[in-house]
């Protein structure tokens, strides 16, 4: 039974869907700018929407605007089985982080809907709500609300640059598509099944078309705030000056300093950075940068992590600084049971498939939480992620996605 799920598979429809949905937030070089809780997401999400119904799957949604594809199983009573990942895009982000692992689920419950005996469980093809973060720090929100790990009241808040609340933006997302039953949110779960790109260059370089995820780093997250005073650039001496860039500027490079390490494991960046009031003529009054700490070691992340207060002080020269911790994950590892599931489907099927732990985050870390959960990667072209060039093989994805239904069914039968 099992390889009859597999072989219904279609690569073709797969690599059509991934094209058409890239189409929501297109960018010029080929990428896609697909913010969370976006007009460009209410798009997508009005496709998926689409393609779910015309195959007899069934759309809902909860409170964070998770979006649920429900393919019925025989015993309503038990937990469903969940499948995906989310939509949402980096602003200059590629076509497949993301969405690859909701259409290859979509694909999956495709292949499974065709099969003439439904598996026992109910399989649901999941989008969480805002994984990346970048317009509503931090990331992976509606996961950490739908695990319980963050409190629905403690996201509504958040505000993206231009002052808008994620209270606000899940009310358009949520009114653009009234017809779409509302859930809970927050049910019994049997289990999580996450496909994702590599965004690593691990599998291409050896040779591998499947990684089995072993588990996910550790990350923190951090916004420092430098406040001095905006003064004359003409007039005011230097010495007299609380110039908040230049007070910034000796953090960074204190920071980068110490979160160096001969091997090269830590990965320490500062991807936002912003001036105010960013006037060539006026000494800077504020500056505001993020930090992204992720490391495997729990006692290296800990550490690192509780350096970084520290560090922003004693360079903060005349200016003051608040720093405030967004997030703290440590690294994780998914259950074996999971892990061979996943690895003995694709031997089965004679996909190669290597064992790998994975830098990046996922909504599945919040899954791992409550439910039994794993995860499979296929590859990226070189590695490159977060970058409009994102590329990857149709006939990777297209062997995940076999992966995947096959594991998927079997778990639903459990
Ligand atoms: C996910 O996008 C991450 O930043 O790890
Ligand atoms: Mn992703
Ligand atoms: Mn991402």
């Amino acid at each position: 039974m099992p390889a009859e799920v597999s072989q219904r598979i279609d690569g073709h429809r797969l690599w059509q869907r991934l094209m058409d949905l890239a189409r929501f937030g297109a960018t010029g070089k080929g990428g896609v700018c697909r913010l969370a809780l976006s007009r460009e997401e209410i798009e997508a999400r009005a496709a998926l929407v689409n393609w779910a119904r015309s195959i007899g799957l069934k759309p809902s949604t909860d409170a964070a605007a998770n979006l649920f594809l429900s393919l019925e199983g025989r015993e309503s009573g038990l937990a469903p089985l969940l499948i995906g990942s989310h939509i949402d895009s980096q602003p200059t982000g590629g076509k497949f982080d993301g969405a690859y692992g909701v259409l290859a689920a979509l694909e999956a419950a495709q292949a499974i809907s065709e099969v003439p005996e439904r598996p026992r469980r109910t399989i649901e093809v999941v989008a969480w709500m805002n994984e990346e973060g970048s317009r509503f720090a931090p990331g992976m929100m509606g996961s950490a609300v739908f695990t319980g790990k963050r409190k629905l009241a403690e996201i509504l808040p958040v505000r993206d640059r231009a002052g808008v609340t994620v209270e606000d933006a899940l009310k358009s997302v949520l009114d653009a598509a009234p017809d779409i039953a509302r859930r809970p949110l927050g049910f019994p779960v049997a289990g999580f099944l996450e496909a994702h790109i590599e965004q690593g260059r691990t599998l291409q370089d050896l040779g591998y078309t499947v990684g089995v995820v072993t588990g996910i780093q550790g990350k923190r997250t951090f916004r420092v705030d430098v406040i001095g005073e905006e003064s004359h650039a003409g007039t005011t001496p230097r010495r007299a000056r609380r110039d908040a860039l230049t007070s910034a500027v000796a953090m960074v490079d204190a920071l980068q300093k110490a979160m160096w390490d001969e091997g090269d494991t830590v990965r320490f960046t500062i991807g936002m950075f912003e001036v105010a009031p960013n006037a060539p003529s006026v000494v800077p009054g504020k500056v505001h940068f993020s930090i992204d700490l992720r490391h495997d070691d729990s006692t290296i992340i800990e550490r690192l992590g509780n350096a970084i207060a520290g560090l922003c002080d004693s360079t903060r020269g005349k200016c003051d600084v608040a720093v405030r911790e967004l997030l703290y994950d440590a690294p994780l590892q998914f259950p074996e049971g999971m892990r061979s599931h996943i690895a003995g489907c694709a031997e089965r099927l004679g996909i190669s498939h290597m064992r790998l732990q994975s830098p990046a985050g996922h909504d599945a870390r919040y899954l791992h939480y409550v439910c039994s959960t794993g995860m499979l990667f296929i590859p990226c072209k070189d590695g490159i992620s977060h970058n409009e060039a994102e590329s990857i093989a149709p006939a990777d994805a297209s062997a995940g996605a076999r992966i995947l239904a096959e594991a998927a069914f079997e778990l639903a039968n459990q």
